[in-house]
C-alpha cells in the first residue's frame, strides 16, 4: 500500500534532458543520411536515363539538361538541410535560447543594481542637502523674499522693472528699509544709486567686481549668509530671477505683489513647490488714479 515512490532529483532531469537531447540530434543526422544516400541514388539515376540512354535530352533549359538542373536543384535543398543541421540547429536550438535569455536576464539584473545605486546615492545627496539647508536656515532666521509678479510670474524686462506702482514701492521701503537687502549683481546695477537706509549685499561671480564703499560684495549665496549682522532680524532677497531661485530653500516668508496682469518679460520668478506654505495675508487693491493694474500684498510663511 505504502510502496516506495522513485525520486526524480535534480541529477535525473538534467540527465534525462540530455539523452533526450542526443537522441533528437542522432534522428537529426540520421534524416540527413537518407537524404545524402536519396541523393545519390537518384541522382545518378537520373543522370543515367538523360546523359546516356537520352531520354528526353531534347528538353533543356538555360543550355542545361533537365537531369542537371534537378540534381542541381537537389544539391541546394541538401546543402540548406545540412546547414540546418550543423549549423543553424547548434546555434538556435533550446540550449542556445536559453543561453541568450540568460545574457539578457544578467544584463538586466546588472542594470536595475546600478539603477538602485544611482537613486541611493542620490537619496543620499538630496537628504543631505536638505539637511544642510535646515541647517542653513537656522543660521539665518526669518529670511524673507520680496517679489512683485505679474499674473505670469512676469518679474522684469532689458533689467528694470515693468510696471510702476505707487504703493508697492511704499511697501518694499517700509518693509526693507533698516535691514540687510541680499541681491544679485544685475539687481544692484539696475538701481540708478543704492538704496539708502540699507545693508547692501551683491552677489557676482566676478572675483574684481568694483562697487561703491559700503556695499557688500559676495561670490556666492552661502557667503551672503554668513555677511548677515548677528543684530539683523529680518534679511531681505530682493531679486532678481536667478537669486530668487537659489534663496527659496532657504526662506522662511515671502512678501508678495501679485499685479493682476500680463506683461511682456524676460524675468521671472521661478516656480515653486506651494505645499510647504501657508498665506496668511491677503490685501486686495483697486486700480485707482496712481495705480494702472489691480493688485494684491500676500505673505507666504513656511508652515
Ligand atoms: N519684480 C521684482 O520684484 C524684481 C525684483 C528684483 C529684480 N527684478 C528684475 O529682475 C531682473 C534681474 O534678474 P536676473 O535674474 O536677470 O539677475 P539677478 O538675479 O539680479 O543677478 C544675476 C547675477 O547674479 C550673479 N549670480 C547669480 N547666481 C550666483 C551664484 N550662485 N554665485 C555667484 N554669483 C551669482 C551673477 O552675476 P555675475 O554675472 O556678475 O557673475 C548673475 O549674472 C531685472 O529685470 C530686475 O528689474 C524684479
Amino acid at each position: 500500500m505504502f510502496g516506495k515512490r522513485k525520486q526524480t532529483t535534480q541529477i535525473d532531469q538534467e540527465q534525462l534532458q540530455l539523452i533526450r537531447k542526443a537522441q533528437k540530434r542522432i534522428r537529426q543526422k540520421k534524416r540527413l543520411y537518407a537524404h545524402g544516400i536519396s541523393f545519390v541514388i537518384v541522382s545518378c539515376f537520373l543522370l543515367v536515363f538523360n546523359l546516356l540512354l537520352k531520354f528526353g535530352n531534347s528538353f533543356q533549359l538555360v543550355g542545361l539538361d533537365w537531369s542537371v538542373i534537378i540534381v542541381l536543384l537537389w544539391l541546394i535543398l541538401l546543402t540548406y538541410h545540412f546547414a540546418s543541421v550543423f549549423i543553424l540547429n547548434k546555434f538556435l536550438d533550446k540550449d542556445w535560447e536559453s543561453k541568450q535569455l540568460e545574457t539578457l536576464v544578467s544584463a538586466q539584473k546588472k542594470r536595475i543594481e546600478h539603477l538602485k545605486s544611482t537613486l541611493e546615492k542620490e537619496d543620499i545627496h538630496i537628504a543631505k542637502s536638505e539637511i544642510y539647508n535646515k541647517q542653513l536656515m537656522k543660521t539665518i532666521p526669518n529670511l524673507t523674499i520680496i517679489v512683485a509678479t505679474a499674473q505670469a510670474n512676469e518679474i522684469g524686462k532689458n533689467n528694470d522693472l515693468i510696471w510702476h506702482l505707487r504703493n508697492d514701492l511704499k511697501r518694499f521701503k517700509a518693509l526693507t528699509s533698516g535691514h540687510c537687502i541680499i541681491m544679485g549683481r544685475k539687481t544692484f546695477e539696475s538701481f540708478p544709486k543704492p538704496l539708502p537706509n540699507r545693508l547692501h549685499i551683491v552677489i557676482t561671480r566676478q572675483t574684481d567686481y568694483k562697487a561703491p564703499e559700503g556695499i557688500i560684495i559676495v561670490n556666492t549665496l552661502e557667503e551672503a549668509f554668513t555677511k548677515i549682522p548677528k543684530e539683523e532680524n529680518q534679511p531681505f532677497i530682493i531679486g532678481g530671477g536667478e537669486i530668487y531661485k537659489q534663496a527659496i530653500p532657504f526662506a522662511e516668508k515671502i512678501e508678495l505683489t501679485k499685479v493682476h496682469a500680463n506683461f511682456e518679460a524676460d524675468t521671472f520668478f521661478p516656480k515653486f513647490d506651494m505645499s510647504p506654505w501657508k498665506e496668511t495675508h491677503n490685501e486686495f487693491h483697486k486700480k485707482d488714479d496712481q495705480h494702472d493694474y489691480e493688485f494684491s500684498f500676500i505673505t507666504l510663511e513656511r508652515k
